[in-house]
């Protein structure tokens, strides 16, 4: 059964259907909120935000719905803040600030907030699910998470990435194909490389583990949640069709380049963070790309690019924006997230039913 099996009794969801957690202030309280009242699972993406503002967003969740949600946060990474930036790309990035009339050579405070920190938020919050990507989580913070009946869920990319998180224990894999809007979540050698989509990664991975494994990466309605359920998925988690909706925090000029895009709209890069994600082309993909293998990885490329996005958002300029979006963005839909679910359900049904499953 597509709407009753291991996921939903475990999370106590309704709909296998998980809004993704998505940094950077798109996963309002309210479309968290939204999403799991309307029975889904709504996820904060706290990525990037302090153990403070956690803390206020899981509390303002709370206030606005009684139903379980999830929060996301990344796996930290060691790096040098104190490398220095090439020549060729410092000046890359100091003409797009020229345009941006923003000063040049931007001085950064805070690479990444103190997952230490984070971590004691989501613990001391008691939160019914926590998500991760871009690692596997210490051994120390999962069992602190099941004992207090935290469900704990990891990203992998590959088979390989899967096989080291079961192993390390959690309670779910998020099989994120290379389709996905966003960062990828990939953390063993080699594997950020090795693009293996959504319909080849799935069946491999639920072959390989033991664990209920959620899809995700290009899936936008019904069709594509009864396709992740024919590939052997118990659960589906969407990321790019939330970003579209009302709630979503995303900028206005983000969420019409969702509605104009097409399939070809998207490529993925390292120019924004360091790390690869996949986003709508713009300028400053562009600008950068030359210099791709030159940049900084995360966080420190996240960070030094951080006034250029902020300025760019003020300025409406979407040129220089980071416009995350999966291959599918064109099926994204301007509803209330609440509609988005109803409508993912009805969906879904009539395809079960189209294909005569369950006869
Ligand atoms: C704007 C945006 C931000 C994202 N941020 C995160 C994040 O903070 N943590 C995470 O685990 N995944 C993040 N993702 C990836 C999603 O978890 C998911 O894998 C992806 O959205 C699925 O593909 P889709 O966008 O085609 O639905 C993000 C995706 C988008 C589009």
């Amino acid at each position: 059964m597509w709407k009753a099996n291991p996921i939903t009794s475990r999370l106590r969801v309704k709909w296998p259907i998980i809004q993704a957690g998505m940094a950077g202030g798109t996963t309002t309280p309210e479309l968290v909120a939204a999403v799991s009242s309307a029975g889904g699972l709504g996820t904060l993406g706290a990525g990037y935000l302090s153990a403070e503002r956690i803390r206020l967003a899981i509390r303002e969740i709370r206030q606005r719905t009684d139903q379980p949600f999830g929060v996301n946060l990344f796996i930290p990474e060691k790096f040098d803040g104190e490398s220095q930036v090439s020549a060729p790309v410092s000046a890359a990035m100091n003409e797009m600030r020229e345009k941006l009339g923003i000063p040049a050579d931007w001085k950064v405070t805070r690479f990444a907030e103190p997952f230490e920190e984070q971590m004691a938020a989501v613990v001391e919050e008691r939160v019914p699910v926590f998500s991760f990507t871009f690692g596997l989580l210490e051994q120390r913070w999962l069992s602190v998470l099941k004992q207090q009946g935290t469900t704990v869920i990891g990203t992998a990319t590959t088979v390989r990435e899967a096989v080291a998180l079961e192993a390390s224990g959690v309670d779910m894999i998020t099989a994120q194909g290379s389709e996905a809007g966003g960062h990828r979540g990939s953390f063993l050698p080699d594997s950020p490389s090795n693009l293996v989509g959504t319909m080849a990664l799935v069946p491999q991975i639920v072959d390989r583990v033991r664990i209920p494994v959620i899809a995700a990466g290009g899936i936008m309605d019904g069709r594509g949640i009864a396709a992740a359920f024919a590939l052997g998925a118990q659960g589906v988690q969407l990321g790019t069709a939330f970003l579209a909706c009302v709630e979503s925090g995303a900028h206005p000029l983000h969420k019409q380049a969702l509605r104009e895009a097409s399939d070809e709209a998207t490529v993925l890069t390292r120019a924004f963070s360091g790390k690869a994600a996949r986003g709508i082309e713009n300028d400053f993909m562009i600008h950068l790309a030359p210099h791709e293998n030159e940049l900084p990885p995360y966080p420190v490329q996240n960070a030094l690019t951080r006034d250029i996005r902020s300025a760019a958002a003020k300025q409406n300029r979407p040129e220089y924006l980071c416009l995350w979006a999966g291959q599918a963005a064109a099926l994204s839909r301007d509803v209330s997230a609440g509609e988005l679910v109803s409508r993912l359900v009805v969906e879904t049904e009539r395809v079960c039913r189209s294909l005569r499953w369950g006869e």
